[in-house]
């Protein structure tokens, strides 16, 4: 097999020996943590999935069977037109580097290494939810995920070979031994620790989490080290599917829920073998409050030195804002002060990390407000799912401290210990979701749970066989 047959790119890897032994080196330990880790039980059936093997339009997205095992990870980096200039922090208008600056390294390494271990983390945290899938066309697009999320990995990968030398190549076996809800060797950070083992808890990982990782990309993807803004904004036109995954999955399960309200005479979603609404609700406002964290301290001198730096930017970063230094201006933070909440005003650059939330939180409202469109459609009138605010069960920041209802005002500790239970997940309710997981492999049907999609998979039909199984 060629190169360009096993690991499709377009880095010119066949002129780096040096790079290619050392990848080729690298991808049996990763195919044997896929086999290992990767989805259980599902590696020698036929999956209907795209490959990326080029950059451009009519080569990015290639349709066709693959066995998981088989499929063709590459290393893509967005082709670069004529130079580029770091567009913000104090060596704005510098040119990009192409190289790593010996003085930015550790925080460069520290960047790459915390954004690859999220790739792997996440499929072993949906390594067994094949076993559970509501339709063949959700199975094929848990899988897609699965093996894309590879892919990144192989892209992060990349970037520590090639730059990173010795160091490099030691962080890159540690993302293989790391493992995801490991007490001895977890994974970095705490959200891709959480275990997702039913698929409501999937399609909000997809919609909530893995939507922070479009907006740690997307900062990225302006960085002054140009390999890793091309290879994040690669990133991003595959991660664009798996937040659609997210967002449509609860918007189906929504659906659903609304419908079998309507349809029982008791208003009982749960007799009609649905989720009702207010499960969904806590299970939106379990993750919704997880995932938030992963922007990190709301007030981060990191951040701002990553940001003077050139490093990591804003979402947007050139389209959306004017001042591209943020030095002079203010961010009115709430804040916690004499048992009250109140504002304080932080210098902008270390609010880099709640402006990245601010967009963030308002991409996920405009999600909810499509969800509680499609309750209103089902004719369901008096029930609206809410985002719960930022500062509801956060372990991490400011507001850690703290106790806050779903809407954000602060309570004391005994009203939520009280309260939890109306808000977040309890046991029945997990184990609730856990019973309606049976799989439904059947082609074009549904389990009784989810609606089905509006349409399939690029152009294919609700019934196509989108899982050959091999077994059967
Ligand atoms: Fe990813
Ligand atoms: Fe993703």
């Amino acid at each position: 097999m060629s190169l360009q047959d096993s690991i499709p790119n377009n880095v010119d890897l066949g002129s780096d020996r040096k790079l290619m032994r050392a990848l080729q080196k690298w991808q049996p330990n990763f195919l044997e943590w896929w086999k290992d880790m990767g989805p259980e039980g599902f590696q020698e059936d036929q999956i209907w999935l795209r490959t990326a093997i080029s950059v451009d339009a009519s080569g990015w997205a290639h349709y066709d069977y693959v066995k998981m095992p088989e499929y063709r990870w590459g290393i893509f980096l967005t082709p670069r037109e004529g130079e580029r200039n770091i567009g913000f922090g104090d060596v704005a208008s510098e040119k990009v580097w192409e190289e790593v600056p010996g003085e930015l390294r550790g925080m460069l390494r520290r960047i790459i290494v915390t954004q690859a271990d999220t790739e792997p983390a996440s499929v072993e945290q949906q390594r067994l939810l094949g076993k559970c899938a509501p339709s063949l066309y959700d199975l094929r697009n848990l899988f897609q995920v699965n093996v894309e999320e590879g892919r990144h990995l192989w892209a992060m990968v990349h970037l520590l070979h090639q730059y990173f030398g010795r160091d490099g190549r030691e962080e890159a076996e540690a993302l293989l031994e790391r493992r995801s809800g490991d007490v001895d060797k977890p994974r970095i950070l705490n959200t891709f620790n959480e275990r997702t083992d039913e698929w409501l808890s999937f399609f909000m990982f997809a919609m909530f989490t893995d939507r922070d990782g479009k907006y740690q990309l997307s900062s990225l993807s302006e960085s002054g080290f140009d390999p890793l803004a091309r290879a994040t904004q690669f990133m991003l036109t595959e991660e664009a599917f798996h937040l659609a995954v997210g967002e449509y999955g609860v918007d189906r399960t929504v659906q659903r829920a609304a419908e079998a309200t309507v349809a029982d005479s008791n208003d009982d979603a749960r007799a009609q073998g649905a989720i009702d609404l207010p499960t969904i609700q806590k299970w939106i406002n379990f993750w919704f409050s997880s995932a938030v964290e992963l922007f990190g301290g709301e007030i981060s001198s990191n951040a701002a030195d990553y940001f003077a730096a050139g490093l990591k930017g804003r979402h947007h970063e050139q389209k959306k804002y004017e001042d591209h230094e943020a030095l002079g201006d203010i961010y009115s933070m709430p804040i916690v002060e004499d048992g009250k909440l109140t504002s304080e005003e932080i210098p902008l650059r270390n609010a880099i990390n709640e402006q990245l939330r601010d967009e963030y939180v308002a991409d996920c409202e405009r999600a909810v407000r499509r969800w509680n469109k499609t309750i209103a459609k089902a004719g369901l009138t008096d029930f609206e799912l809410k985002l719960p605010s930022r500062r509801f069960n956060r372990r991490m920041g400011i507001y850690a401290e703290h106790t806050f209802d779903p809407a954000g005002n602060l309570i004391d500790e005994g009203t939520f210990e009280k309260k939890k239970r109306e808000w977040l997940p309890t046991q029945e309710d997990r184990d609730y979701v856990q019973s309606l997981m049976q799989p439904c492999y059947e082609p074009g049907k549904m389990a009784s749970w989810i609606a089905a999609p509006r349409k399939g998979v690029k152009g294919k039909p609700l019934d196509f066989e989108y899982v050959k199984f091999t077994a059967a």
